[in-house]
């Protein structure tokens, strides 16, 4: 085949991802993760990550090796997550593709990880894990709302290499940042989302009308596509705090199922207004919080409404992962676009 064979290194937050792909195809997937580690800290320790991320990329490295049935010597490029996303973590991937590069004289892309997020949605194949079901082509444009647990982003997709826009983003919190807090106070365990997901499950979601940040008329003239999740955990925490100080028991459910209903609320609305506005009648989801079944059941409701194709690429590429760096890659290679080279760096609010 002549589709360019393309090994990708994530490392913005927790996950160390190594992904290798040929053209659309996916061939491997292999992911290390520090969850565990930060657990105690109730949220990701950037220095921890780092570290686990140095431990972890050989190692992980040379089991997408393994899972494709490829040699090093083979691959036509190399891309790496340059940023967003935690400094100290980004260099670690950053410095192992470089070396990586030189070391075996091949071209390296320097790739943005929200964008990446999108590149995911191209690939096919059966995968590793059995996780890649077939679904159409990606139509471009798109809306594209990235949510995890260090990043919510809406973003306009012309074109994957040329013309990304981003619309809106979080100005405090990510979501999945407000799961695991409100878990927390909660007493549920890290990380949260899961957690919340799973008590809200027997909860009433309209026991409580938590607030839905930046969606009053004041508020759309600056911020129409921006998203705020503090306000939304200050609101939980002091709800659950006027209980306890009256003596009153927290009903746990209700508490994560209203609360997991204003996140999912504000998401979908602000995404749909997105395809609307624009006039893009596709959306396609990414990042962990994705997992979220109210954020499933909401998106599909909603997008079925509003007359809107909705994507979703199987969870397994959604969390970050190595795959979608290297999906983009394979993108640059193939459309012609000269390398990187190896003067750049990590730049943790690199835009898109
Ligand atoms: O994409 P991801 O794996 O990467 C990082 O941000 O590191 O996303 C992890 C985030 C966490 O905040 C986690 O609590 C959240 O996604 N998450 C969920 C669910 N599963 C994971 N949030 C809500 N509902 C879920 N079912
Ligand atoms: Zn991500």
């Amino acid at each position: 085949s002549t589709d360019p064979l393309v090994l990708g290194i994530e490392t913005s937050c927790d996950e160390t991802g190594v992904g290798i792909v040929r053209g659309r195809t996916l061939l491997a997937n292999a992911i290390a993760s520090s969850m565990d580690e930060h657990a105690r800290y109730g949220g990701v320790v950037p220095e921890v990550a780092a570290r686990a991320h140095l431990e972890a990329m050989t190692p992980t490295i040379e089991r997408a090796l393994t899972d494709a049935g490829v040699a090093l010597e083979e691959l036509d490029a190399i891309a790496v997550t340059s940023g967003p996303g935690l400094a100290g973590a980004l260099m670690v991937g950053v410095s192992a593709a470089k070396a990586l590069a030189v070391a075996l004289d091949k071209p390296l892309y320097a790739v943005n990880h929200l964008v990446g997020h999108v590149g995911a949605d191209l690939l096919h194949g059966d995968g590793l894990r059995g996780a890649v079901g077939a679904v159409g082509e990606l139509e471009l444009p798109t809306i594209a709302l990235l949510v995890s647990g260090g990043h919510t982003s809406l973003l306009l997709v012309r074109d994957l290499v040329s013309d990304v826009e981003m619309l809106g983003e979080t100005i405090d919190d990510a979501a999945g940042e407000a799961f695991d807090k409100v878990a927390r106070l909660l007493g549920l365990p890290y990380p949260g989302g899961p957690e919340i997901d799973r008590v809200a499950a027997t909860g009433d979601p309209h026991a409580i009308r938590f607030p839905r940040g930046l969606t009053l008329p004041k508020d759309l003239e600056r911020h129409r596509y921006d998203f705020s999740f503090s306000g939304l955990k200050t609101s939980v925490a002091r709800w659950v705090e006027k209980r306890v100080a009256a003596g009153e028991s927290v009903p746990v459910a209700d508490v994560a199922a209203s609360f997991r209903e204003a996140v999912a609320d504000v998401l979908l609305t602000k995404a749909v207004a997105a395809c609307r506005d624009l006039g893009v009648p596709r959306l396609l989801l990414g990042g962990g919080v994705v997992a979220n079944a109210r954020v499933r059941e909401l998106a599909t409701e909603r997008a079925a409404t509003a007359g809107i194709e909705l994507r979703v690429p199987p969870l397994s590429l959604c969390t970050d992962n190595g795959a979608m760096i290297a999906s983009l890659g394979a993108q640059l290679v193939a459309g012609g676009h000269e390398p990187s080279g190896l003067s750049f760096g990590a730049d943790s609010t690199l835009p898109v």
